[in-house]
Order: structure tokens, then sequence, then C-alpha cells
């Protein structure tokens, strides 16, 4: 099968925002307890954090984390984390039926980032509390000193504050699971007056919006339009929420769901320029992805945690073993939000560590890379720059509610200051190969650096703490670059990055 892609140095969608490679990572099992902090551990350094753990995660290089959850924020009290550990409580979290120990903070959880260079992003707590624990929160993170919340930060031993821009409103507030759940009016106005306040504080502060927490929600989309209608002038990103399952094994299907993505993200873009319209404003607000993933493998497993009644700390949950087919579909999902990087400036990956993760680890034991992790190692590491506007024309197939679905999916970055072009490719076809014919023409005298495949037949296969390196990229094989044109085979179901200069 023969498709064909035409790629110019001028077509440009947009210059990518390198928080689209963020993460998220919630007290929720074992992210952060025997995720990134396990005191005792070998790896352990003198604070309690996993040094293996820490260098997967500098591989990942992701520029921002989000932080404390999730579901978990909506009735957590950022006050318990804070002060003497011997001294800070053990709470039930309700979100995921666990008992949370508060051994890590703003202050841990802001050291961590400073080892790992990271940049904090968090989230207040809208369900169960408001506007004042969030400006407090503000307060005792970012202002210098001379208040009772900075001035207690300073007595706890952090001198400068931390000054984090990034600033989530709530979390799913969409959502009738969420603790202090809302209809739309109601966290629309709380929204907007949260975020009045804490811009009050700081006008340069970047406020993010709850939207969706999936494009199946009875709420969506009318729910954006409600909450912007009231917060679109205060707040700077709307988020919006998806995760990805393949309950019915149905290879194809699940492939084209980034698809499903592609039109999720294309319909919010749409209330927000109607809302925009519609208050005459000359503002932009974008779209903030701050949790996808793929997010079913355990789900059957941790029924009996969540219902439960025994509290467990750290239990493992949601711990979703990744196999190919499921690295295949993050590469057509970063593929999407490249080629939407005009409307999505942040994504987040979620989660981090052990939850939903590209990096798995066991209690006392050893740290691995899922499947996952890879095709967002070469996004985060070659996709920053600017995403070109692809012409491409490949045979396509029926999908259930989604129509035709091209075999061929593929995005391209140009980073100027490298000299180099990357191009990430899914071929979803389960059985052929595809001839890929690339026409560089707005590029001249290119040669390939490097091509590096996921092409593994077992699409059912994974990595284990047993076989942590058994699905990795290979070097990729028999594509060519002949003066302004790239050319070669994609062989069925398999992932590539290529790097050209
Ligand atoms: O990432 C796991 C959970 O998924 C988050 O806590 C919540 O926001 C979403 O439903």
């Amino acid at each position: 099968m023969h498709t064909r892609v035409t790629l110019h140095r001028d077509f440009v969608i947009s210059e990518i925002d390198e928080r689209l490679y963020g993460a998220f990572l919630e007290h929720m099992g074992r992210a952060i307890y025997s995720g990134i902090y396990e005191p005792g551990h070998p790896e352990a350094n003198d604070d309690g954090f996993r040094r293996d753990v820490l260098d997967m995660v500098k591989e990942l290089a992701p520029p921002i984390v989000r932080y404390p959850g999730g579901n978990f924020v909506s009735a957590y009290n950022w006050e318990d984390g804070i002060g003497p550990r011997e001294e800070r409580p053990v709470r039930l979290d309700l979100a995921w039926h666990s008992r949370e120990s508060n051994q890590v903070g703003i202050h841990e959880f802001a050291d961590w980032c400073e080892l790992a260079g990271i940049d904090m992003m968090l989230a207040v707590n809208l369900g169960s509390r408001g506007i004042d624990a969030a400006r407090n929160f503000l307060e005792y993170v970012n202002h210098p000193e001379g208040s009772a919340w900075s001035d207690l930060r300073i007595r706890n031993g952090r001198q400068a504050p931390w000054n984090v821009k990034l600033w989530c409103l709530g979390n799913e507030m969409d959502g009738p699971w969420q603790v202090g759940h809302k209809n739309a009016d109601e966290y629309g106005h709380l929204a907007n007056e949260t975020g009045k306040a804490l811009k009050a504080y700081d006008s340069s502060l970047e406020l993010v919006a709850c939207g969706s927490s999936n494009p199946d929600m009875a709420s969506y989309p009318e729910w954006e339009a409600t909450v912007l209608d009231h917060c679109y002038e205060t707040v700077d990103y709307i988020s919006l929420h998806m995760y990805f399952t393949n309950y019915a094994d149905d290879l194809g299907s699940y492939l084209a769901l980034s698809e499903k993505l592609d039109r999720y993200i294309g319909s919010i873009a749409g209330v927000i320029d109607y809302i925009k319209a519609k208050k005459r404003s000359t503002k932009d607000v974008h779209i903030c992805f701050d949790e996808w993933n793929v997010w079913y493998h355990s789900t059957e497993r941790d029924k009996r945690i969540l219902q439960g009644n025994d509290w467990p700390f750290a239990p493992a949950i949601l711990e979703d073993a990744y196999n190919v087919e499921d690295a295949l579909l993050i590469g057509c999902v970063l593929n999407t939000f490249i080629r939407r990087s005009d409307r999505v400036r942040i994504a987040c990956i979620a989660q981090l560590v052990n939850v939903i993760a590209p990096i798995m680890t066991e209690s006392g034991g050893s740290a691995w890379r899922q499947t996952i992790f890879y095709p967002l190692y070469f996004a985060s590491r070659f996709g920053r720059g600017k995403a070109l506007r692809l012409a491409v024309d490949s045979p396509t197939y029926p999908v259930n509610e989604l129509g035709d679905v091209p075999y061929l999916d593929v995005s391209a970055v140009h980073d100027e200051a490298q000299g180099t072009i990357a191009l990430f490719i899914v071929n979803r076809h389960p059985s052929d190969s595809l001839e890929f014919d690339v026409d560089l023409g707005g590029f001249t005298s290119c040669r390939l650096i490097e091509h590096q495949s996921i092409d593994y037949p077992d699409m059912k296969a994974a990595n284990t703490a047993e076989r942590p390196g058994h699905i990795q990229p290979t070097p990729g094989q028999g594509l060519t670059v002949d003066g302004s044109a790239l050319k070669g085979a994609l062989t069925p179901l398999s992932y590539h990055m290529v790097r050209l200069e």
C-alpha cells in the first residue's frame, strides 16, 4: 500500500509549547510512596527519593508535573503536608479508599522537582474547600516573606518562594464521582471567583479551569460553554481529560481512538472560539490536556481495593502493564497533540510512576520502563520546535462512529536551532507494510541521522520486572533519503521515529 506525505518548512502549525510533554503525579496508589519516594530503598538518596526512578524521569524530561491530584485533591488539606513529619496527620483518602501518611507534602515534592529539573503545576481543592484554602496555599508557595503563610513556609525550612506559575482550579468537577462535584454554573462561578482571587495576588499566573473528564460525559460540551461563559476572562486554559481502553480487544478501533481525541480537541476549540466571539474578547484560551493515557488493564483487579473497607496505605492500584499495541496508540495520541499544538499548549501523561505510568517499580526492588515510555521519550526529546502541517495521502479503514481512519499516522517537528526534522510515524495496518514516500521539497539536501522503531510481532507483549528490556526501540531499517525524498517501507503495526538534518 502506498502513502504520500508532503512537508515544507513554511507550512507551520505552531511553535510547540514544551509543556506538551508534561506529566502528572497524584497522591494515590504507589505513585508517590514507593514510586518517587521510598526511604530505606537501596537506591534512595538522603531525602528518601529513589535515584533509579529519578534517572528515568530525567530521560523523559517532562518540563512540568501536575500535583497533588487528580481526584485526591478534591478532599485534600494541603496544610496536612507541611511541618514536622512526625506531627503530620494520617488521613483517609476518599477518592482512592486509602490511607495518606502525608510524609510527602509540598516541600518534599518541590525538592524532588528541583532534583528532576521540573516545574510544578499545582492543583487547588475546589471540591471540599474553596477560595480561602486556595489563596492561602498560593501565599505559602509563592510569597517571599512577611505574611503569615510565607513566614510559616520559612519556619518550615524553605526561605525562597517556589514561584509556581501554573495552577489548576480543581479537578474533574464535572464528574459525579468527585468529592464536591458541582454543576457547570456552580463550578464556573467558583472557578471565576477563585481565579480572580489568585490573580489579585499575581496577575501573571496561568490558571486552568476544569473542562470535561471525557468526551462521553453527558454534560460535554455544554459544560465547557457554561464554565467558560463564567470565567473566560479570568482563566488561560480549559483542561480536558481522556483515557483510552481496549476492552473489546479490537485493535483497529483501539488505534483509531486518537481520531476521537482529535475531534474532542476540535469541538472544544470550537466552544472556546464561540465564547470568545460571544464575549467580544481579544484574549485567547487554550487547551490544557492535563490527564491522558491508556487505562483499563487494571480496572477489574482494582475493584476489590477501591470498594473495600480496609483503607490500605499506598495500595498497588491502577498498575496497568502496557503492551506493544498501547505503545502504538500512545504514538498516535502524541501525533495528535503535535498536530493540534496550536490549540493544545499543555498536556500531562497520567501518570508518571506506577499508577498508569511509563515507569514502574517494585517496592524495595527494581524500576523499569514500560512500552509506552518510548514514544513519549522520543516525542519529548525530539518533538520540540515547530509542528509542521503535513499533506498526507493514505489508504483508510472504516471504524464505527469515526468513519474512515488512515492507516498512516504521522506528525513532524522542525527544530530550527538544531537544523533537524523529526517525524513520528505509526503504521496502523494489521498485516500490510506501507510504502512511505515523503516529499521534503521545502528542505534541501536532507540526511537521515536516526531511525528508531518499535516493531514487535506480539501486540500483547509487555515489559516486566523479570524482563525489563523485552520491548524497546531498535534501529529502524529500510528508510532512505535521496535528495528531497524520504522513502521506504513501514512494517505492519509499527512505530517509528526518524530524524533528518
Ligand atoms: O489519573 C487517575 C484519575 O483519573 C485522576 O485522579 C482523576 O482526575 C481521573 O479520573
